[in-house]
């Protein structure tokens, strides 16, 4: 058998490469407006970054990491998700110290040993975001409010924005008490992983997709009845900013999400179309995240958008058309085969995309081929036209054809010509 790509990876392909690069577009644009400024960290960290910054306890560190002893016994990890290399990045290059808030985004493959479905990958992409420096919950409307752009500017009308407040440290372990001590009478009837989370973190059987344990989970004691005054109020001013932008919300007691450094608002976007892996973007708040990785207190919040998951929803939709003329250059015969690959250059240094046809097979298949890649215009150079310099220009559409001299096609007269084409 051949080699192929490893389990849970997959090639994007030229022909998906488009809803990818459409995705891009947008994103950058709506960030970029937002004054979100982009940060690139490396793909591999200390493994230790990880382990400290998303929690020993969490699936993601405990099971789903690929880490790996360098030449010189280094451990590394490549990383499963953003947040923690750019917190790294911002207390080692002393972001804070320019003071402010820094809003940062980034956009890059992550990796997690899952076990591979229809959106759910071992190296997938994510776009995330990450403000640092506010505690104001205007900074937690703000970033949905970037979200919902994004979601929106690109088609995705049917998502439901679940939000909850995992409250503060103190709030928690309130609350994890009084969680074990309902749970722990439903032991023998949990699904195994929930009873194995029962100690370690059993905030995470919240999360349980087994319908007994669900039932049993229903009953449970809320955390939202164990958030202090602060983090109440903290929980209402976000819901109340995002009535004032419009923003529609579902409050979901049972959302705590997958990593440890969360702190007050959590929320996801949720394509209830997708099933278990319907959760296009994922964020909260994590106020001690930079402390706890040795920096100063820094309150910060950002999500992460899973971009297989979005192209999977996109996919289905006509992208707009490009506009801009796309040529395709057909020439037989020595002496035009070489006065097309000049008129080429000269054309593509004008701005037009050119495909120049290399088979030297016969006019009509080099016709039907451009027909096939999509081009606007064919440009034709037989004998005769090489002799005269002039080339045949065949509008694809129509079937119109006209004959013109080489250099004329560089005028400007020749470019509202080919864009009205396009
Ligand atoms: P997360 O919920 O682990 O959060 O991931 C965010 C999103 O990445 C998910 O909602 C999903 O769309 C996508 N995703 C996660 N795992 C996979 C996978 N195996 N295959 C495909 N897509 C996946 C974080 O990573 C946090 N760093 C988000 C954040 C930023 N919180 C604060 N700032």
């Amino acid at each position: 058998m051949g080699l192929q790509a490893p389990r849970g990876t997959r090639d994007i392909l030229p022909a998906e490469r488009v809803y990818w690069q459409y995705l891009e577009g947008i994103a950058r644009q709506i960030l970029e407006r937002a004054a979100y400024r982009e940060i690139c960290t490396p793909i591999f960290e200390q493994t230790q970054l990880f382990e400290r910054g998303i929690g020993e306890a969490t699936d993601i560190v405990s099971k789903e990491m690929y880490t790996f002893s360098d030449r010189a016994q280094r451990s590394l990890t490549l990383r499963p998700e953003g947040t923690a290399g750019v917190v790294r990045a911002y207390i080692e290059h002393g972001l804070h110290s320019q003071g402010g808030v820094q809003r940062l985004w980034y956009l890059g493959p992550m990796f997690r040993y899952e076990r591979p479905q229809a959106g759910r990958y071992r190296q997938f992409h994510q776009l995330g975001v990450e403000v640092l420096g506010s505690a104001d919950p205007r900074a937690d409307a703000e970033v949905i409010a970037v979200a919902l752009d994004i979601l929106q500017a690109l088609g995705l009308n049917d998502l439901t924005l679940m939000l909850n407040s995992v409250g503060d440290r103190e709030d928690r372990s309130a609350y994890r008490q009084a969680l074990v001590d309902y749970l722990t009478p439903y032991k023998a009837e949990l699904d195994a992983d929930s009873q194995e989370r029962l100690q370690r973190n059993p905030l995470r059987i919240l999360d349980s997709k087994d319908p007994h344990t669900q039932a049993i989970v229903k009953e449970a004691p809320r955390l939202l009845d164990y958030l202090s005054p602060r983090s109440r109020a903290h929980f209402e001013q976000v819901q109340s900013l995002l009535q004032d932008l419009g923003i529609p919300y579902q409050i979901n007691p049972a959302l705590v999400r997958g990593l440890d450094y969360y702190t007050h608002t959590a929320f996801e976007f949720q394509d209830l179309s997708l099933g278990n892996e319907g959760t296009v973007c994922g964020g909260g708040r994590y106020d001690h995240l930079v402390e706890e990785l040795g920096g100063p207190a820094t309150p910060a919040i950002g999500w992460a958008m899973g971009l297989e998951r979005l192209i999977l929803l996109l996919r289905d939709r006509p992208l707009p058309p490009r506009n801009q003329p796309y040529l395709y250059m057909v020439t037989r015969g020595e002496a035009a085969e070489r006065q097309g690959l000049i008129l080429a250059q000269q054309l593509r240094h004008q701005g037009y995309t050119v495909d120049v046809d290399l088979s030297g097979s016969a006019f009509g298949k080099q016709v039907k081929r451009a027909d096939r890649v999509g081009a606007t215009v064919c440009l034709v150079i037989g004998e005769s036209e090489a002799t005269d310099r002039t080339v045949q220009v065949k509008w694809l559409a129509s079937g119109e054809q006209v004959l013109v001299p080489q250099q004329e096609l560089l005028s400007e007269s020749w470019r509202s010509r080919f864009l009205a084409a396009s």
